[in-house]
């Protein structure tokens, strides 16, 4: 276990009653407001209605950038930064998932420089100032609401990166289980997916864990385990949908992986290269990588690992022999994520070839040459599982 700092500053609205209180939390910020959203399913669900009641009856000014796409673009930031300057925007209002939430908190740091944003992202720029962020959830996926990261794309160099500093933490998050109701079965399964990710990535460890953090940690993938199926199955099952928002955002609101420092995440890395080249879908990457990644960093060094999550998380029988539980164990994580989730499971499928993977696994990389997981990764180790995924 490392030692480690946490704070988590984001004031979370939990609940359909809570929702009431979002004119004032935007007015608390400054009367004009920009509002962004994505592509349209909050038009289609009426959301959009409501909230411009909200803020009218807050004497709110607003105004409006919709469209931003999944894997959201640099492009459009810029255009969302030129409205917050000629505007003179006071507050920044997400309506979405985590592509919009992390749009908005690189247009509130575009909005206080006179740089080109992408720099933030580029040259490793720690925004040190930033319009106010107020947000709605409406997808169970990436912890956006509740951390201070934005993974942002850049389609004419193929890069997808973070920008993320302390002052990007949305002010006021909005959780309103009620509000992923829509969410269809392919989004629920890759956000999911995704949640499962932010966990079992850091989970996987050599470093021996705090027991508390530990157990909460398989809890919360237990959770995820069982609530996913059941709001595939039945959309407006309540109790599903509230236990998968609030997974998503204590899975990546920093306190899970607080003493995991000397593992970090292993497919998210990869997965990121998967998404700049091919504008996948995040979550769906993340599931095609990660029993790959399990089979390929199972070995007598890690196999105990591999049995305590057998045994704890699948229910695999303890007395088999340990390679037999690792092995048991990854089919088993294949078998939930493929056909339980029903996410295609392999890249090809997906028209990806080998003609970038050099490439990916070198900028997965990064500029340190490895990505410093659960085991040790070198761009050849990557390549071998991008290989292992087509
Ligand atoms: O755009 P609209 O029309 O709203 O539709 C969206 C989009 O097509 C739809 N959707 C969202 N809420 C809905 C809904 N459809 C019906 N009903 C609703 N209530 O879902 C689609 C996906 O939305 P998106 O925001 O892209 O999903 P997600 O939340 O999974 O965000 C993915 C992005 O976040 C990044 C990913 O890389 C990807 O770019 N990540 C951000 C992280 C962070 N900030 O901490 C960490 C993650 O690891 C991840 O990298
Ligand atoms: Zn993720």
């Amino acid at each position: 276990m490392s030692n480690f700092r946490w704070s988590n500053p984001v004031t979370v609205y939990f609940g359909e009653d809570q929702f009431q209180s979002l004119g004032e939390a935007v007015a608390s910020y400054g009367k004009k407001c920009l509002f962004v959203y994505g592509g349209g399913s909050i038009k289609r669900t009426g959301l959009y209605d409501r909230i411009l009641t909200l803020l009218a009856q807050a004497g709110v000014e607003v105004f409006e950038k919709g469209g931003v796409e999944p894997n959201p673009k640099i492009g459009h930031i810029r255009e969302a930064v030129a409205i917050c300057k000629k505007e003179g925007i006071d507050v920044l209002l997400a309506v979405g998932g985590g592509s919009v939430i992390d749009a908005t908190k690189c247009i509130s740091a575009g909005a206080c420089v006179d740089f080109d944003p992408w720099d933030f992202i580029a040259k490793h720029i720690v925004p040190e100032k930033a319009l106010p962020i107020v947000d709605v959830l409406t997808i169970a996926a990436t912890g956006s609401e509740m951390n201070s990261g934005g993974v942002i794309s850049n389609p004419e160099t193929n890069d997808k990166a973070s920008v993320r500093g302390p002052i990007l933490y949305p002010k006021a998050s909005f959780l309103n289980p009620e509000l992923t109701f829509t969410v269809g079965r392919y989004q629920t399964a890759c956000g999911s997916a995704d949640i499962l990710s932010h966990i079992w990535e850091n989970w996987f460890t050599l470093t021996p864990p705090m027991e508390m953090l530990d157990k909460i940690q398989e809890t919360v993938i237990k959770t995820v385990i069982k609530y996913a199926p059941i709001a595939l199955n039945d959309p407006e099952n309540y109790e599903a949908r509230e236990n998968l928002m609030w997974a998503s955002s204590w899975a990546m609101n920093g306190f899970m992986m607080a003493g995991f420092g000397k593992s970090g995440p292993s497919c998210h890395p990869m997965e990121h290269q998967l998404s700049a080249f091919y504008d996948i879908t995040h979550g769906l990457g993340l599931a095609i990588l990660t029993p790959r990644w399990l089979r390929y960093c199972l070995d007598e060094q890690t196999v105990s690992r591999y049995v305590t999550f057998g045994v704890e998380i699948w229910g695999v029988d303890p007395d088999l022999p340990p390679f037999e539980i690792a092995n048991r164990a990854i089919a088993k994580t294949e078998e939930f994520l493929f056909e339980t989730l029903g996410l295609e499971d392999n890249l090809t499928a997906l028209g990806i070839g080998e003609e970038h993977l050099e490439e990916m696994a070198e900028k997965a990389c990064g500029a340190r040459g490895f990505i410093s997981g659960f085991k040790r990764l070198t761009p050849r180790d990557v390549l071998n599982i991008y290989k292992m995924c087509l």
